[in-house]
């Protein structure tokens, strides 16, 4: 007879023949900056998530470092918003200014910058408007401009999330004029229009003031799609391709896998770390069984790196197995 419960006999068996694993090396823990003093906001959607102020960053920084995780994601909300998202690429924008302290309390940590518009813009969208519609081609300067000062900040990983055509290739050129010729770019290249970025958009204050973005993010009906995007933006420069959401998205994970053997990112977004805590909160199950599993099935599917509001956990639950 074949078992193949003999190699299920005991857990060391079962470490010895496992296939995937994760380790604190592979998370990326995103975090929210606000302008003001003396700020800690709890992000009501997300339980455990907090947007800081600069001056009260340090904490949370302290227990991201104790933890042993070394990268993170850093996204800015601005006091003022206008039309063209000036904030965004001001050199003393927030997130800018988030960046240098980072990196002056803590040399080693990588830190992912997020460059978009729908954060600083007064519409909530990912790029300049004009009669209600996207200008892709104009937005581009100033997504590299975003990318620029982000990079003279400090920021050692360029992350566009906008969704517009050929801003990895715009942003990549900025990038090398401007010197930084090692700065590498995790592009969001399947980013999909998604009911599960909503919590996301609590903690940011992002929300398009009018539509959606199905203009520019894509339909979550495809996945032929997402290898367009991802071979796309590797031609224009990037080094790390994303697919977010995670969860509903294994298949494109797969797909991109199988097509692609640059490193692939999975983001866990908001909207999952949502349900996640609030079935756990009300003790319906098991947070951390529930957790790994989610991440180890990201993996599975052929993710390397992981972006996940669970990092802190995660990191926490590894290092005392
Ligand atoms: C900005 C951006 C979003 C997320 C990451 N960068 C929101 C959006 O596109 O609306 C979502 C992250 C999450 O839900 O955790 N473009
Ligand atoms: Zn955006």
């Amino acid at each position: 007879m074949i078992r193949r419960r003999r190699l299920r006999v005991n857990e060391t068996i079962r470490a010895l023949v496992r296939e995937t694993s994760i380790q604190i090396s592979d998370l990326i823990y995103p975090m929210f900056v606000v302008e003001g003093e003396n700020q800690k906001n709890p992000v009501e959607s997300m339980p455990g998530i907090y947007q800081y102020s600069i001056d009260r960053l340090g904490e949370e920084l302290e227990r991201v470092n104790i933890r042993g995780i070394k990268s993170i994601l850093i996204f800015g909300i601005p006091e003022h918003k206008d039309e063209v998202g000036s904030q965004a690429y001001n050199e003393n924008g927030i997130v800018q200014k988030a960046i240098r302290f980072i990196k002056k309390k803590y040399p080693d940590f990588v830190v992912v910058a997020d460059i978009c518009l729908c954060e600083y813009t007064s519409h909530g969208h990912c790029g300049l408007i004009k009669d209600g519609v996207i200008l892709n081609d104009e937005t581009l300067p100033l997504l590299a401009d975003a990318a620029v000062s982000c990079a003279k900040a400090g920021a050692d990983i360029i992350a566009p999330s906008d969704m517009m055509d050929g801003h990895i290739h715009a942003i990549r050129t900025a990038l090398d004029e401007h010197g930084f010729l090692h700065t590498p770019i995790m592009a969001y290249s399947a980013k999909y229009s998604s009911g599960y970025y909503s919590p996301f958009r609590d903690a940011a204050h992002s929300a398009p003031a009018f539509g959606d973005r199905k203009t520019y993010q894509m339909d979550y009906a495809n996945v032929k799609e997402a290898i367009r995007e991802v071979k796309d933006d590797i031609e224009e420069g990037a080094d790390i391709v994303m697919v977010k959401p995670a969860l509903a998205y294994l298949d494109v994970i797969k797909s991109v896998a199988l097509e692609t053997d640059y490193p692939i990112a999975a983001y866990n977004v908001s909207g999952e770390y949502a349900m996640v805590k609030a079935a756990a909160l009300n003790g319906w199950i098991d947070e951390k069984k529930i957790v790994m599993e989610n991440l180890i099935a990201m993996k599975r599917a052929g993710a390397k790196i992981i972006i996940t509001y669970h990092a802190l956990d995660v990191a926490g639950w590894i290092s005392n197995n």
